[in-house]
C-alpha cells in the first residue's frame, strides 16, 4: 500500500480544468518533488490533499484512509503538515509563539491562557513546558535561535521561510508538504534549505512532497519527480529519467 495514494483526481474552477485524472503514489520515506510550469496545478494538488479544495472526482488515501471530504484541521491531525507558497504566519507574533501554535493539535490545555493561572506543578503547566521544550529543539535544529523572540514581520524573508518550516515541524507530521521552500531565497539560503530538507527527512522520519522551481535543488535531493503540465501528469520517476523525458522537455521549452 502506498503511503499516500492519489487516484484519478480531477478539479476544475468554472471553465478552467486545473487537474485532469491525476494519479500519484508516494512511498513512505521519500522526497518526492512536483515540478511543472506556472499554473500546471502543483499547488492545487496540495490544496486537494489538505482539504482546502474538494476535488470534483477521485480519491486521496493517506495510510489507507480517505482524505477527500475531510476538513483541513482533520487532515492536519492525521499527521499532514504544510508550508505555503506565500508564507502564512502570524506576523505580529514571535517565532516561538508561531511554533507553539503549530503544537496546538497536540495540546490538551491552552498554553496561552490556561496555564498561566496554574501552579508550576499542575498538569497544564507541565504540558506547557513539554510543548516549549519541543519547540526549542526545533528552533535549535533550524538554527533560528536569534529569531526566537522577535515578531515574524521583523525577520528577513529567508528566516521567515524557516520559521514556517519550523511551525510545520512542530506539528510532528509524518507527511510534510512544502510549496516552493526555496522561492525568493539567495543561493546560500537555497543550499542551506536543501540540507534542512534532507536532514528533516532523515532526523524526523517524515515523507516529503515538495513543489519547487529550482531545478538544481530538485535534481539534487529528490528520490522521485512528478512532472505536471496544464493539469496533466506527464511523468513520474527517478530525477534523471524525468529530466530526459521528451514531453517534460517540451513543456519547459514551450514556456520560453
Ligand atoms: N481557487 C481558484 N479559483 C480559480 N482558479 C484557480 C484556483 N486555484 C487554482 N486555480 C487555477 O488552477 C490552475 C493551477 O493553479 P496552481 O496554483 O495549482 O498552479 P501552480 O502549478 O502551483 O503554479 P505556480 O508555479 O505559479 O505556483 C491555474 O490556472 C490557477 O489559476
Ligand atoms: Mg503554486
Amino acid at each position: 500500500m502506498a503511503f499516500l495514494s492519489i487516484q484519478d483526481l480531477s478539479i476544475s474552477f468554472g471553465g478552467l480544468t486545473a487537474l485532469t485524472h491525476i494519479s500519484i503514489d508516494v512511498r513512505q520515506g521519500l522526497i518526492l518533488s512536483i515540478i511543472g510550469p506556472n499554473g500546471a496545478g502543483k499547488t492545487t494538488v496540495f490544496n486537494c490533499i489538505t482539504g482546502i479544495y474538494r476535488p470534483n472526482q477521485g480519491s486521496i488515501t493517506f495510510q489507507g484512509k480517505e482524505l477527500v471530504g475531510k476538513k483541513p484541521y482533520q487532515v492536519a491531525s492525521m499527521g499532514i503538515a504544510r508550508t505555503f507558497q506565500n508564507i502564512e504566519l502570524f506576523s505580529h507574533m514571535t517565532t516561538m509563539d508561531n511554533l507553539l501554535l503549530g503544537r496546538h493539535i497536540h495540546m490538551k490545555t491552552n498554553v496561552f491562557t490556561g496555564a498561566t493561572f496554574l501552579t508550576r506543578r499542575s498538569p497544564a503547566a507541565r504540558e506547557e513546558r513539554e510543548h516549549r521544550e519541543r519547540v526549542e529543539r526545533i528552533i535549535e535544529f533550524l538554527e533560528i535561535e536569534s529569531a526566537r523572540d522577535i515578531p515574524v514581520l521583523a525577520l528577513p524573508y529567508g528566516t521567515r521561510k524557516l520559521v514556517e518550516l519550523g511551525r510545520a515541524l512542530a506539528m510532528e507530521p509524518t507527511l510534510l508538504l512544502l510549496d516552493e521552500p526555496s522561492a525568493g531565497m539567495n543561493q546560500e539560503e537555497k543550499r542551506d534549505m536543501m540540507f534542512w530538507i534532507r536532514d528533516i527527512r532523515d532526523d524526523f522520519k517524515v515523507t516529503i512532497i515538495m513543489v519547487e522551481h529550482d531545478m538544481n535543488l530538485v535534481m539534487d535531493i529528490s528520490d522521485e519527480i512528478v512532472a505536471l503540465n496544464f493539469g496533466v501528469k506527464l511523468a513520474q520517476g527517478a530525477p534523471n529519467a524525468v529530466q530526459k523525458n521528451p514531453e517534460v522537455l517540451e513543456a519547459y521549452l514551450g514556456q520560453q
